[in-house]
């Protein structure tokens, strides 16, 4: 959070200082507005009567104690009101609870959009998938793998994903329509969960197992870790931007998180769940896969535009240092990628192999490069799965919950009577 300490060190411009100057100026004076318009009014209601219990009594005096100065110091950013031009990714001063006028307006129609596509595990039926996981004959072992390992990696990736979110880059984005949606991606992040934890139940497999599998299984421990590397000094709660190497911190988690964890490390588990799905089986968990599946890419989406309006307004942190090193990032979480297709189907299964996945992992990693601004590094390698694409794109009109078994309910259901 900035102090108003900082914000006056932090200038170096005159002209800077005398805006903040002014700025405090008038926070004091609409503070001390505060304390009179009203205050009559305020005095006789906390006048404290002979019917008052002595525990409101003392609700009152505490009331009298009140500070409105001090509280308000504490809000984040200056107390005028906000401009557009004023509003910044990263190292924003204006007030970041005033949320319109919008800057990003792409941001906010996510945060739409999400919303729009709001759905819960338990929607999705999964008695196909109960009897096919008892059968004893219904599943190969390298599919029983599959659904094993996936629910592994994934039940502790997006836990990661949100502990990122929450406990270091929600407070470091300073842009409320930003952090309007990452609050909402937030909440996706514990339906993803949630929809994990669902499948598991459902299939009575051992909780322990799957929740644990990142410390035993050696592909999925190493995507865990190299996700978590990136998060563990900007979760410093002391940790601040406004410096060029902490801004690159940032950054870099931004890269890790949005580009490969969410955008390179989800994709071959999604693959190869969704191709299960294709094939009439575990149907019930592909279409848990294929609602977190529409979810992600949305994320993806949002953190590319991040980034970037990051480096239009810090062109200087995107120098050649900094892109070699998002290349490398990029690069390194495909080869994680490649691995773990590579143990998760030691054999072809459901129609494709670990070649074809290496494959379609060089082209999305192509993908995530030009996304950022850099410059493919898999040449002419073509998609493999083309279905993918479609798959992300499907409108939960068309064919989403067919088969939902509870209705949620929503603000229409409330009334006053
Ligand atoms: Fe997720
Ligand atoms: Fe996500």
């Amino acid at each position: 959070m900035l102090s108003w300490d900082e914000f006056e060190k932090e200038d170096d411009a005159e002209t800077a200082v005398a805006t903040a100057n002014n700025a405090t100026a008038m926070a004091d004076m609409n503070i001390d507005k505060l304390d009179q318009v009203g205050g009559a009014a305020a005095e006789e209601a906390r006048a404290v009567s002979a019917d008052d219990s002595a525990a409101i009594a003392r609700a009152k005096a505490a009331l009298d104690e009140l500070d409105i100065a001090e509280g308000l110091a504490e809000l984040e950013g200056t107390s005028a009101r906000v401009a557009v031009d004023e509003k910044r990714m990263i190292n924003c001063r204006a007030d970041l609870n005033q949320l319109v006028p919008f800057k990003y307006d792409w941001a906010w129609q996510k945060y739409l959009d999400g919303c729009a596509n709001h759905w819960m595990p338990q929607e999705v039926n999964m008695n196909a998938d109960i009897a096919l996981w008892k059968s004893t004959d219904g599943l190969t072992d390298d599919e029983r793998r599959i659904v094993m390992r996936n629910l592994g990696f994934f039940s502790t990736a997006d836990s990661l994903v949100a502990n990122n979110l929450v406990l270091a880059v929600y407070r470091l984005i300073t842009n409320p329509e930003c952090r309007q949606y990452i609050l909402r991606q937030a909440f996706e992040e514990a339906i993803h969960t949630h929809a994990y934890q669902y499948c598991i139940e459902s299939l009575a497999m051992d909780e322990g197992e799957i929740f644990n599998m990142y410390h035993e299984i050696p592909s999925v421990a190493k995507k865990a870790s190299w996700g978590l590397k990136y998060t563990r000094s900007i979760s410093d709660p002391k940790f601040e931007t406004g410096t060029v190497e902490t801004d690159k911190e940032l950054l870099r988690n931004l890269i890790a998180y949005y580009c490969v964890l969410e955008g390179i490390f989800f994709y071959c588990g999604f693959t190869q769940i969704l191709s299960m799905g294709r094939r009439n089986k575990m149907t019930g968990v592909a279409e848990q896969f294929q609602y977190i599946l529409r979810d992600e890419s949305m994320h993806l989406n949002f953190g590319i535009d991040v980034i970037n309006q990051i480096k239009i307004e810090n062109p200087h942190l995107w120098d050649a240092s900094m892109k070699e090193e998002a290349t490398q990032m990029i690069l390194q979480g495909t080869q994680l990628e490649i691995e773990y297709a590579r143990d998760t189907m030691p054999r072809g299964v459901l129609g494709m192999n670990a070649a074809m996945m290496e494959d379609y992992l060089k082209f999305i990693a192509n993908r995530r490069l030009t996304q950022i601004g850099l410059k493919e590094e898999y040449p002419g390698t073509t998609n493999p799965f083309p279905w993918m694409s479609e798959i992300m794109d499907l409108k939960k009109e068309k064919n989403f919950f067919e088969t939902r078994v509870i209705e949620y309910q929503t603000g229409g259901a409330l009334s006053w009577d």
